[in-house]
């Protein structure tokens, strides 16, 4: 039975990792400080699995916090389950935050990520799946987008993204030691765990268009803005390569059970669908699976914004033997039973 420390395990990529990961028998040890999630989402954790209640830890703190990580490890290792690879989701990951601040997010996500691997390599777990974003392709051209197309994020949040990238490839590359390293760089996972006790629940104004329709469909927020009508798409709205949050935990698992069948490995994937939907449609689609109206009204386009973003995923069906297996009606049902147990 191996054993996996998750940061960032509370959020919403992060919790449904877990579930997935209890499920199949791992020892998880969770790290986060709760800064974008909460304390009751473990408790959910808990109450979806059936099986893996008792091979969960908690420990909160920072991942810039080298003695508490060191901490972890050592308990970890006391119990005497020592910490075979990590996942790692902790970080911040809202653009317009990242133009406003983006101090704070080369803070969190590239000195807490370099932190993160100093006390790894100092505990000799040299196993990592690290949470990376399409956003590191930027404004690229190279529509749909495969792992080798040009990289050139546009904003601060895709610059600590690449960053940590780089930091991961060097890594490898030293072969000092023998690393193990994945990272995968999703599209726009949306959705909720099918018992609706998981979600997404960014704390503040959400950025992500799928948690505002869902809080416009509750009445929590009077109306949705679609930022543009005029971008090189069918219908003018923008278009993107939803992923349901099932199956981007089920990726984490294949790919982090690839990592551990290795004796080294740079693993680089892009996870999405394969497919492109527009806001429009997501709209119409979410309106007619969960029979309601969204309140939705045209803007301009916003800066930094790009029309299209679509995943070659050839590589990943390749290399994991798999492919996502649910679509944008099960993303919209999923994600709106969530919104309504929640509130
Ligand atoms: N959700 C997306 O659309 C998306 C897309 C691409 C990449 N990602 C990346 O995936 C990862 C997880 O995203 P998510 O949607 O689950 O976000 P999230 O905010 O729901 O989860 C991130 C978790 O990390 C924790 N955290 C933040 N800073 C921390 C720190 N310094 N120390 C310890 N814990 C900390 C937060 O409290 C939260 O629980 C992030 O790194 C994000 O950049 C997300």
């Amino acid at each position: 039975m191996k054993n996996i420390l998750i940061t960032g395990g509370a959020g919403f990529i992060g919790s449904h990792i877990c579930v997935d990961l209890l499920e199949e028998n791992y020892n998880l040890f969770i790290v986060d400080s709760f800064v974008n999630s909460s304390i009751r989402v473990i408790d959910s954790i808990r109450n979806i699995c059936k099986i893996g209640k008792n091979r969960l830890y908690i420990y909160e703190g920072d991942i810039r916090n080298e003695v508490f990580l060191n901490k972890v490890f050592e308990e970890a290792s006391n119990k005497n389950k020592p910490i075979d690879g990590v996942i790692h989701c902790a970080g911040l990951k809202a653009v317009r935050e990242s133009i406003l601040n983006p101090l704070i997010y080369w803070d969190t996500n590239v000195n807490g990520s370099i932190n993160l691997l100093k006390v790894m390599n100092q505990n000799k777990c040299r196993t990592i799946l690290f949470s990376s974003s399409a956003t590191v392709y930027g404004d690229s051209k190279q529509i749909p987008f495969r792992e080798s197309s040009t990289l050139n994020p546009i904003n601060p949040y895709g610059e600590t993204k690449l960053a940590v990238e780089k930091i991961l490839h060097n890594l490898f590359t030293s072969s000092i030691n023998k690393w193990r390293i994945g990272f995968l760089r999703y599209f726009n996972p949306i959705g909720a765990h099918p018992s609706g006790l998981i979600g997404d629940n960014p704390l503040g104004n959400p950025e992500n268009i799928f948690p505002h329709i869902c809080q416009v469909a509750a009445g929590l927020k009077e109306k949705f803005y679609i930022y543009g009508n005029d971008w090189p798409t069918s219908d003018g709205t923008c278009q993107r390569d939803y992923i349901h949050i099932v199956d981007l935990a089920i990726a984490h698992k294949k790919s982090i059970e690839f990592l551990f069948q290795k004796d080294s490995a740079n693993l680089i994937l892009n996870v999405g669908s394969g497919k492109s939907t527009s806001v429009l449609e997501l709209i119409k689609t979410f309106e007619k699976v969960n029979n309601l109206k969204i309140n939705y009204e045209f803007a301009f386009r916003r800066d930094g914004d790009i029309a299209k973003s679509l995943a070659n995923i050839n590589l990943m069906l390749k290399t994991l033997n798999w492919k996502p297996q649910k679509n944008i009606e099960d993303m919209c049902r999923d994600g709106w039973k969530w919104q309504k147990m929640y509130y």
